[in-house]
Formats: C-alpha cells, structure tokens, sequence
C-alpha cells in the first residue's frame, strides 16, 4: 500500500499564511509515501515568492518526506517577455527543480511529472513530443507491477474552468498524451491548475468534462493555500493506492487545521476487463 498527498497551486504571494501552516501540519501528521506538487508553486514567479516556496518544500524534506515537484503556468515570468521566451523555467529550475527529481519508482508505484508550462503560452499548458515520448521510456523502465501515474499541472482533459459553465480545454498535445500514457499502463494522471478538486473516471460519452477513457482515472486537486480559490475551501489529496483500488481523499481547510469530511468515498477499483470502475462517489468538481 501507498500513500500519495497531492497538493497543488500554493501560489506563494498570493497564499494563507495560517493555512501554510496548517497543510504542514496535515502532510508531517499524516506523513504520506510521497508528496506530489502539482504546479504553481508562486502567484507571479518572483524571487522571494521561489524562497518562500522552496523554504516549505525544504520544512517537509527536513523531516524526511519525499517531493516530486512539476511547475505551473504561475512559476514562468509573464512581465519579462525575453525571460520567459528564453528561460521561462530559470528561475523554477533554481529554486525548487533543483536537487529534486521528477521520476519516482518503487516496486508499488511509478510517477512521472512533466512540465506542462512553457514560455509561449501564458495560461495554457502543453507537452511537447519529446515529452510525450519519456511517458513510453520512463514507464517502460518501471517494476512491472508499480502502480503508473502521470502529474503535469494543466490537465489532460477538459474540466471546468474560471468561469461558471466554462469548460476548459485540454492542455495542448493532450490527445497524443493520453494515447502514451494508455499505452504505457498508466491509469492515473493528476493535475491540478484549475483550483477545483475533482475525481473522474473517463468514460467515453459522458460529457466534455470527463470525456477520454473510461480505464484512466482523472484527479485533479483544488488549491492547497492559496486564497484564489473558486468559492471552495483549500484542500489538497491524499491516494491511497492498495492492490487494484484507488481512494482519493480530499482534505479540507476553511482557514483552520485540514481535516477529511468523507473519507473513503472516492474509491475505485478495476473491473476483470481492467476498465477502471467506480466503487465510491460521483464525480464533482
Ligand atoms: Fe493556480
Ligand atoms: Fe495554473
């Protein structure tokens, strides 16, 4: 059994100080397998917001807790034109890439995380084709029963966006990603970027917001302590992964210390034709 936590979109310089505090205290508590950040660790990729970043990733490593860490569409500089077409990850790489890998592997899970934010676009993510091709290489290296799960910030599906009613698109080359990632196991793909927690299991049909493969089972994590949030609380997740079956927790905090209002309602498991089946709740977003 492992134990994953999630947790996405701190935006340092835009974040709850109290907050901060209280996810450090959930994650040294709860002392998960690994931790994945899935992006926009800063509000505007300024320096100071990078220390203050990388000063709680480095608060959790003191106490032996494992990161893989991706950057958001927020950790490139969007007012520096130059910067961010030359070196748009500059300064991500300096203060929290470095040191730190983006490849997990152990005999029960496998998690790759690839940057889905580059210098050309401001908002919008994308993976290119050398990308896309270390889905195949990377998990092809993997111990064949280790659980395959894929982080990248922008999603790899449409899921509802900043506005009411708007779905947004897949990050750009989604359709080429989802194709590796199937054919590579992988049957776990986190993002986060649109502050919204949300649990899908594909299902082709099923709508714009979920529609991809009924065997991948999508995740997405609200943000975890920035007050930019869509009229939800800060939340982050915690997976657990146990032989076939996936539960994916989302802890909460409204200002005060995080805690889990449902534990173990999102629980999925995978039928005999290995298409992933829901054994918990609906999907909500
Ligand atoms: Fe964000
Ligand atoms: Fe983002």
């Amino acid at each position: 059994m492992r134990r994953i936590a999630q947790i996405s979109d701190l935006h340092f310089g835009a974040h709850e100080p109290a907050v901060v505090a209280h996810l450090h205290a959930a994650l040294s508590a709860i002392r998960p397998d690994l931790i994945v950040v899935s992006g926009d660790l800063t509000q505007r990729a300024h320096r100071s917001q990078f220390a203050a970043a990388a000063g709680f990733l480095e608060r959790l490593e003191a106490e032996g807790a494992r990161l893989l860490v991706v950057p958001g569409n927020h950790d490139v500089p969007m007012h520096k034109p130059l910067s961010r077409l030359l070196w748009p990850l500059r300064r991500y790489t300096r203060y929290i890439a470095r040191g730190r890998s983006c490849w997990y592997a152990d005999q029960e899970m496998a998690v790759l995380g690839l940057a889905s934010a580059h210098g050309l676009t401001v908002k919008d993510g994308r993976l290119t084709r050398i990308q896309i091709r270390a889905i195949a290489d990377c998990f092809a290296a993997a111990p064949p029963g280790a659980a395959r799960i894929l982080v990248t910030h922008h999603p790899l599906v449409p899921l509802p966006g900043d506005e009411p009613g708007e779905i947004a698109p897949a990050l750009r080359g989604a359709h080429r990603a989802l194709e590796a990632v199937r054919a590579a196991g992988v049957r776990l793909v986190l993002a986060g970027h649109h502050h919204l927690h949300s649990v899908g299991i594909a299902d082709a049909g099923s709508g714009a917001a979920l529609s991809i493969d009924r065997e991948i089972l999508v995740v997405q994590a609200g943000t975890a302590t920035s007050w930019r949030r869509r009229g939800t609380p800060n939340s982050f997740n915690l997976i657990r992964l146990d032989g076939s079956t996936v539960t994916i927790d989302e802890w909460r905090s409204t200002g005060g210390p995080f805690s889990c209002p449902a534990p173990g309602s999102s629980r999925h498991g995978r039928s005999a034709d290995g298409s992933a089946e829901r054994a918990g709740d609906a999907p909500r977003s």
